[in-house]
């Protein structure tokens, strides 16, 4: 048995129907090529059929990326139409994956498809048959497979083996499985399944009980040997197995497991401050490989034995996953070169034009604060590469606030290049007001549902970084963003989320993966 894994990312389709985490073509575009310099195996780049943005994604993606090293893979459920939409997505790519799911468990063929077992089996049967028309690479899930009985389990893997699919996923859908049991699966299916090397078999689980990375380690100690998961773990509900950890674990870990993978671990950083960035969901501090703490010594004693030897305590090395900290770098003086120098260390490639605004960006700042460390560059960087073609801009923000005085906000806005639109506000406080300004000049009202201000680095002069959450037409829409002021931070984050609105960027999903 092969002992490299092959790593297949979710992000865009599993992970993005995380609420609120709904992604353009552009942005999914940017995750795409992140996805590739990380050198992931496959990258699962949407859902044709749940609605024409999906379908646009996968499609765009395809052509671009589809001859370019990782398979590019579209779900779909049993269904023809679904099956020829996927095809059709996928049409310019070389390297292609139709990905198919049915749900095979009791509680799922009871009450949501209201089928027996052997019209399942008929129905996985017929649509890997019909997708092998478009491609010869093709995944079948039986979804909640870890609640599937295991004889049941057995049939629908071997059928659809013998029908053409080259890759079974075994699919935690709901979180429920434990590392012994998921192990149990996968071997019972090595063990019984007669045509089983003829397919890869995959896991993919999900965070419920907090055990999706374990049970996917445990997937592969049983001889699975494709991992599904996410950058960060995003993902509906407590999300999927993230995909820094899994492939963390296997590389430190690699006397146990004795696997590889084709990661270039450098990049992991990198690439989860990318969908952080778009989605709009901040990683928690002490997230494993990749959160602010993660190589953070605050104990003494730790300290101490850092500094007669670093692997007292630290099991990994933070330049082998990109991760930087709030080390001073640059200041004033430092100049273009070692700017660049500093951009390409954190893992970015920029054209020289976005350069260039960076750089800009950069010096503006230095006249803000004295010392600029790599939380700021990298704020810089996002703020910089993630433009998209919003329909309002900033163009000036003028608050008064005070004790005794009425919060008041005064802002002007460029709007698709038309003369400047402009609208003042009260508020309980300046904020308030600066939302209330935005909330006026764009004709759109929303609820705020979370509000989050960070340093970004050390000192009063910090950066500040501000995430808002927003409800509108019972949709989720987040904005990020940072300045010295955080009050400007706030209107750049909640302006982000409103131009989301506008777009309607989140393009609402007739269908769900996850139900018929
Ligand atoms: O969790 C799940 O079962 C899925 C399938 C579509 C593979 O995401
Ligand atoms: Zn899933």
């Amino acid at each position: 048995m092969s002992d490299r894994v092959i790593i297949f990312d979710t992000t865009l389709r599993d992970g993005e129907q995380s609420p609120g985490c709904s992604m353009n073509t552009a942005e999914k575009l940017e995750v795409a090529l992140a996805l590739v310099e990380l050198g992931v195996d496959v990258i699962e780049a949407g859902f044709p059929i749940a609605s024409p943005g999906d379908f646009e994604a996968v499609q765009t993606i395809a052509r671009q990326f589809g001859d370019r090293g990782p398979k590019i893979c579209g779900l779909a459920r049993c269904r023809e139409e679904d099956i020829d939409r996927a095809g059709s997505a996928l049409q310019d790519a070389q390297n292609k994956r139709i990905h198919v799911f049915l749900a095979t468990s009791s509680i799922h063929r009871q009450y949501k498809l209201k089928m027996d077992k052997a019209e399942i089996v008929q129905k996985a049967v017929e649509s890997v048959a019909r997708a092998k028309a478009f491609c010869d690479d093709i995944e079948f899930s039986p979804e909640d497979a870890a609640r599937t009985e295991l004889d049941f389990l057995c049939e629908v893997v071997e059928k659809a083996i013998a029908a053409g699919a080259t890759t079974v996923n075994i699919p935690d859908t709901v979180g429920y499985a434990t590392p012994s049991q998921y192990f149990h699966v996968i071997s019972h299916l090595k063990k019984n399944v007669s045509n089983i090397a003829r397919a890869v078999i995959s896991t993919h689980c999900h965070d419920d009980l907090g055990l999706a990375v374990a049970n996917s380690l445990a997937g592969l100690e049983a001889g699975a040997r494709q991992v599904e998961c996410t950058l960060n773990g995003l993902g509906e509900r407590a999300g999927n197995a993230a995909l820094e950890e899994i492939v963390m674990a296997l590389r430190t870990r690699q006397d146990h497991y004795n696997l590889t993978t084709g990661i270039n671990t450098k990049k992991l950083c990198a690439a989860s401050r990318l969908v952080s960035t778009i989605t709009g969901m901040i990683v928690q501090r002490n997230k494993a490989i990749v959160g602010q703490n993660a190589f953070a010594h605050e104990a003494g004693i730790h300290q101490h034995g850092m500094l007669q030897e670093r692997t007292t305590y630290e099991i990994m090395r933070p330049e082998d996953v990109g991760f930087t900290g709030s080390n001073l770098v640059l200041g004033k003086h430092s100049g273009r070169h070692a700017f660049r120098d500093r951009i390409v260390q954190l893992g970015y490639q920029l054209d020289e034009r976005t350069f260039e605004k960076v750089f800009d960006d950069f010096i503006a700042l230095c006249d803000k604060k004295k010392n600029v460390y790599d939380a700021d560059i990298v704020a810089l960087v996002e703020n910089r590469s993630t433009e998209a073609p919003d329909r309002w801009k900033l163009a000036t923000l003028h608050t008064s606030a005070g004790t005794g005085s009425i919060p008041t906000a005064t802002i002007q806005l460029h709007e698709d290049g038309q003369p400047i639109v402009c609208d003042a506000a009260i508020g309980d406080g300046p904020v308030d007001a600066v939302f209330n300004a935005l909330e006026r000049i764009t004709g759109i009202s929303a609820r705020l549902q979370n509000y989050q201000v960070r340093s970004l680095s050390v000192g009063k002069e910090a950066q500040g970084e501000v995430l808002v959450e927003i409800v509108h037409n019972n949709h989720v829409f987040h904005g990020k963003a940072a300045s010295t002021d955080i009050i400007e931070a706030s209107a750049q984050a909640y302006l982000k989320a409103l131009n989301k609105a506008a777009a309607n960027r989140h393009t609402q999903k007739p269908l769900h993966a996850q139900h018929e």
